[in-house]
């Protein structure tokens, strides 16, 4: 069952929504070479508790972190460790989900460590062309897999690839919902698209093949061919008029072309 949000629960919506993205806002000064996965994961956890909320990601399932801290060739779901050091050329994503007032936001950024090279900033900006495009779709009456569709005509038009196992998702009162949003797709397929659903969309694009491999700590998934993986995601409402970006930043366009 996809959950339609009553206007109270839109604003609930909104107010960890804008806590997920702020937390993304602080954590940026301290991205440098030097610093740990384990020093990010940290800083996150008591922004998130000094505001008032919980990590939605500590113990979920099992997960031991508050956030989520993928370096280079991993794809996602990477677990902070004091061992991941920053260094100059790196990029990262942290993955930040709040629970505040029984109510979830999720996002994430791909960050650049000092100087990244033209070939790496090439495959995070056009990661976040895809969500954007992915999320200018969205209207009442368009399709979950429009997202996907341009994803992926956009990813392939690079050469890059697509991660097909890890998907968006809807998101509220529970960390993931229905409907699961795919990246790849046909436009016109899939679930219509409603006002008052809330879902992510987070691409996962691959410089190389879009295979992954699962490590050993049961979270981390790599490349298999070991390239580099960029991401971004969104907490996404769909209004009656389009959509409502809820964890965007101000350092980001409102509107995206
Ligand atoms: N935040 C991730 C997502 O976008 C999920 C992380 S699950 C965790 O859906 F357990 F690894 F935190
Ligand atoms: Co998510
Ligand atoms: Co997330």
């Amino acid at each position: 069952m996809i959950s339609i949000k009553s206007s109270r629960e839109i604003d609930l919506m909104r107010q960890t929504s804008a806590l997920a993205s702020n937390t993304l806002v602080y954590i940026e000064q301290f991205i440098k070479p030097g610093v740990s996965t384990e020093e990010l994961n940290q800083l996150c956890h008591d922004y998130i508790l000094e505001h008032g909320a919980y990590p939605s990601p500590l113990n979920y399932n099992g997960f031991p972190k508050s956030v989520c801290t993928s370096l280079n060739e991993v794809i996602c779901h990477g677990i902070p460790n004091k061992k991941d050091i920053l260094k100059d050329g790196d990029i990262l994503n942290i993955d930040v989900t709040t629970f505040l007032n029984k109510f979830h936001g999720d996002t994430n950024k791909t960050f650049y460590v000092g100087n990244v090279s033209s070939e790496l900033q090439k495959l995070v900006e056009v990661t976040y062309k895809c969500m954007r495009e992915g999320i200018n779709t969205v209207k009442p009456g368009s399709h979950i897999g429009d997202i996907g569709a341009v994803i992926q005509e956009i990813a392939h038009g690079h050469g890059y690839s697509v991660v097909e196992e890890y998907c968006g998702h809807g998101i509220g009162r529970e960390f993931h919902e229905e409907p699961q949003v795919v990246h790849i797709g046909k436009k016109g397929t899939g679930v219509e698209v409603k006002p008052g659903m809330t879902f992510t969309i987070e691409p996962m694009i691959n410089l190389g093949k879009r295979h992954c491999k699962l490590l050993g700590d049961g979270w981390t998934v790599i490349t298999k061919d070991k390239k580099h993986s960029a991401q971004f995601e969104h907490t996404i409402l769909v209004t009656e008029e389009g959509h409502e970006i809820l964890t965007l930043r101000p350092e980001e366009p409102v509107v995206f072309s």
